[in-house]
């Protein structure tokens, strides 16, 4: 299927798109995805731990901002370019899933041009939603802006059952008729509704993509919509800002209710995405782990404010400089800590943090209170030496002097991070495998972590 996905002015072939993102191209060539080849490949990262890191670390656009913000570009015809949009395989694929509904992606950078004059299909392919959870993200759009969609249900994945259970009730109370069957959600305009109505939405929990969908559906419903207990995420924020410079009205994003003053038409807009706080986090979990020297930039300080404080209360030394912060760290405390929505500690942070805590000294308690099946990793790092026991959705770690390196498996994209943080520390050669998970949220990780003085190296051989 020739991609209308193009880079500059002439239409390119998906896998010259793809090979545009490197590190994409990198990913799908190495398992053997893309290239037609059923030949699998042993992928992993090969790191030699141990070595002190010193430098400057750039933090790219957030992923699970973009994301969202490219399924903005459903809902007007003029062309939405956003900024600082993330080279990894989760925009490539949703790109992909943008160019199959009709809408005209090209790619300059880190610059998405997203034209969404003629919108031809309301039913993504199947085949391209399944790499893609965040592809519901197209369901409020569409349905906004076609009066109908028909998505896959994203279904679960390594983290958790992943519901839209809210999603679809908001749906219902803008309006929509939404029924699921065979797997597919079908939302349209009841009866002879022209467009979607304004009504009062109460999320029994604060989903981020559930806020996100709503938002973007309500924008152009007729009349007022309230979202209570709506999600406080720096990628909701995000998104109201883009809408907002498409010409929605939208206010109290940020806070728990969110109202929205639906509006005829959308324009185009010329947006920058925001630094990506979970990979700004992991980046300072690098320095922290090593026990080094880095700066590491742009962060947006309120973006994590609950990982800056609990790195300070694990002994941690950071200065704020001008958009970036300095990280130094000699020894390491234990602490406790639970994810919670944001403002809480980030479920993101969880596995990587806990990489951390397995070098500290003492013992740390860590609470996973979001998704049901994110603890995956503890095996993983308990084969490299890490004391730790689960509980439930509970771990009690004891810190130990040295992790020792050996083969790990990267169970989503987070615990793919945390295995690579915890190889950075241990002892010898560690490789790390589930790159497919790890390239899905880190443009090019072992390049950046190699820039400033990490030994690592990806290596691909058939399996
Ligand atoms: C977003 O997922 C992020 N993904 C996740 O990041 C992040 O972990 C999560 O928010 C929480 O912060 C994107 O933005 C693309 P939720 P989302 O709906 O929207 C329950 C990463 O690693 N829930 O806020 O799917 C749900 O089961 C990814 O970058 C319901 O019960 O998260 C979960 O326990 C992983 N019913 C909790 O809420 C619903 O209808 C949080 O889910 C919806 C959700």
């Amino acid at each position: 299927m020739r991609s209308r996905f193009m880079t500059g002015t002439a239409p390119m072939s998906t896998t010259a798109f793809t090979a545009e993102f490197r590190q994409a191209a990198v990913a799908d060539e190495n398992n053997g995805a893309g290239t037609g080849s059923d030949v699998r490949r042993d992928v992993r990262l090969e790191i030699t731990g141990g070595q002190p890191l010193a430098g400057e670390l750039r933090v790219s656009g957030a992923k699970n901002s973009a994301l969202v913000l490219m399924a903005a570009s459903l809902l007007s015809r003029d062309t939405l370019r956003l900024r600082n949009v993330p080279p990894l395989t989760d925009i490539t694929a949703m790109g992909e899933i943008l160019a199959a509904l009709g809408v005209r992606v090209t790619r300059n950078g880190e610059t998405l041009d997203l034209d969404g004059e003629s919108i031809t299909q309301v039913a993504p392919p199947y085949e391209l939603v399944n790499t893609l959870r965040a592809s519901f993200f197209c369901i409020g759009p569409l349905l906004a802006r076609m009066g109908t969609a028909q998505v896959p249900l994203p279904g679960g994945c390594q983290i958790g059952s992943r519901p839209v259970v809210e999603h679809v009730k908001g749906l219902k109370a803008l309006g929509a008729t939404v029924t699921i069957e065979h797997g597919v959600v079908t939302a349209s305009l009841s009866g002879r509704a022209r467009r979607l109505t304004g009504g009062h939405i109460h999320l029994d929990c604060p989903s981020v993509g559930a806020t996100e969908t709503l938002m973007m559906a309500a924008a152009l419903a007729d009349g007022e919509t309230v979202i209570d207990n709506a999600a406080l995420e720096p990628e909701v924020v995000d998104l109201a800002g883009l809408l907002t410079a498409m010409g929605a009205r939208i206010s109290g994003a940020g806070t728990p209710t969110i109202v929205i003053a639906g509006v005829e038409r959308l324009h185009g807009a010329d947006y920058a995405v925001i630094p990506d706080r979970i990979e700004a986090g992991t980046l300072l979990l690098a320095a922290a782990i090593t026990r080094s020297s880095l700066r590491v930039g742009p962060i947006i300080p309120e973006h994590l404010g609950a990982v800056l404080t609990k790195l300070e209360d694990a002994g941690c030394r950071l200065r704020h400089d001008g958009g970036a912060i300095e990280i130094s760290t000699d020894q390491v405390r234990a602490l406790d800590l639970r994810t919670m929505p944001f403002p809480g500690f980030p479920t993101d942070l969880q596995a990587p943090f806990m990489s951390l805590l397995a070098t500290a000294s003492g013992t740390s308690l860590v609470v996973e209170t979001i998704f049901e099946n994110r603890l995956q990793h503890v095996a993983e790092l308990q084969r490299m030496g890490a004391a730790i026991r689960l509980q439930g959705n509970t771990a009690c770690i004891e810190g130990v002097p040295r992790l020792s390196g050996a083969p790990v498996q990267g169970t989503d994209l987070r615990a793919s991070a945390a295995m690579v943080l915890a190889g950075l520390a241990a002892e010898g050669i560690t490789q790390v495998r589930g790159l497919e998970f790890l390239d899905r949220g880190y443009a090019g990780l072992e390049h950046k972590l190699t820039a400033v003085g990490a030994r690592i190296r990806r290596l691909s051989d058939p399996a």
